[in-house]
């Protein structure tokens, strides 16, 4: 099945009121690539800003709490989100899942919190580097996505437009490390059939991007791989003169 593809950038915590220019830079020039979905996901502070520089623009956010309102000093509801601009939200990013400890459940709370304000998703999963090297990545990470896939009726009705999974395997982040394309098409099918398994016909049009090291020389390369419908870029994804061929590459394989 042909899905449109999704390139989307995590700032993570990079950015100021200056970068606001690279936000403008990156909406004006993903214009001439009506083919791909673009995006970006700034720091939640941003958010407000380049959501009102560049209307129209898919500005989303890198975390959101599982809870609507509350006593939860620090954290940020999707209805915040929503309020502030954002379009859409990452959840369940190794970073959060190992330096804040966050488990699968919690995850999955956040994104059924999210999908059940209008809040698009993008749930990542991925093994760290033994997992890989023991053999086990594709069933360790395939029950990570189970264990975190948005269920209940307030999500439901938000499937599969609003939800995009990121394979993001946590020693290919920020390394230049990338599995092999055959390791990528293997965890990308793999993904799939548990997808289709969880939400039926549903599960065939949801984007499952890759994301970790992703950078125009290989995005190409990354783009031809079956069953990859994206990517979820993070350092490549800070200057437009970097993040735009990135775009250019999933439009050419579109
Ligand atoms: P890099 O593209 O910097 O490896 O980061 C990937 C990532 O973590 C995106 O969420």
């Amino acid at each position: 099945m042909a899905r449109k593809k999704l390139v989307a950038g995590n700032w993570k915590m990079n950015g100021l009121s200056a970068d606001l220019a690279e936000v403008k830079a990156i909406a004006d020039a993903a214009r001439a690539y009506p083919q791909v979905d673009v995006a970006l996901c700034v720091p939640a502070i941003l958010i407000e800003r380049a959501a009102r520089a560049v209307p129209g623009f898919a500005i989303g956010a890198q975390d959101v709490h599982e809870a609507e309102s509350g006593a939860y000093t620090g954290c940020v509801s999707a209805a915040m989100l929503l309020d502030a601009g954002a379009s859409l939200t990452i959840v369940g990013h190794s970073e959060r899942r190992d330096a804040q400890r966050e488990s699968d459940a919690q995850v999955k709370g956040k994104a059924e919190a999210a999908l059940a304000s209008g809040l698009g998703v993008i749930l990542c999963v991925g093994e760290a580097l033994d997992v890989r090297e023991a053999g086990d990545a594709v069933a360790t990470v395939g029950a990570q996505l189970d264990a975190s896939l948005p269920h209940g009726a307030g999500a439901a009705a938000h499937i599969p437009d609003d939800l995009a999974i990121a394979y993001e395997p946590i020693w290919a982040i920020g390394t230049g490390r990338i599995p092999t394309t055959e390791a990528i098409a293997e965890m990308h099918a793999a993904l799939r059939r548990r997808l289709v398994a969880a939400y039926g016909e549903a599960g065939e049009r949801i984007p499952i991007l890759y994301g970790g090291s992703v950078k125009s020389s290989n995005a190409a390369e990354i783009f031809s791989v079956r069953d990859v419908d994206g990517a979820l870029v993070g350092g490549a994804s800070l200057k437009a003169a970097d993040f735009v061929p990135i775009v250019a590459a999933a439009a050419a394989a579109s």
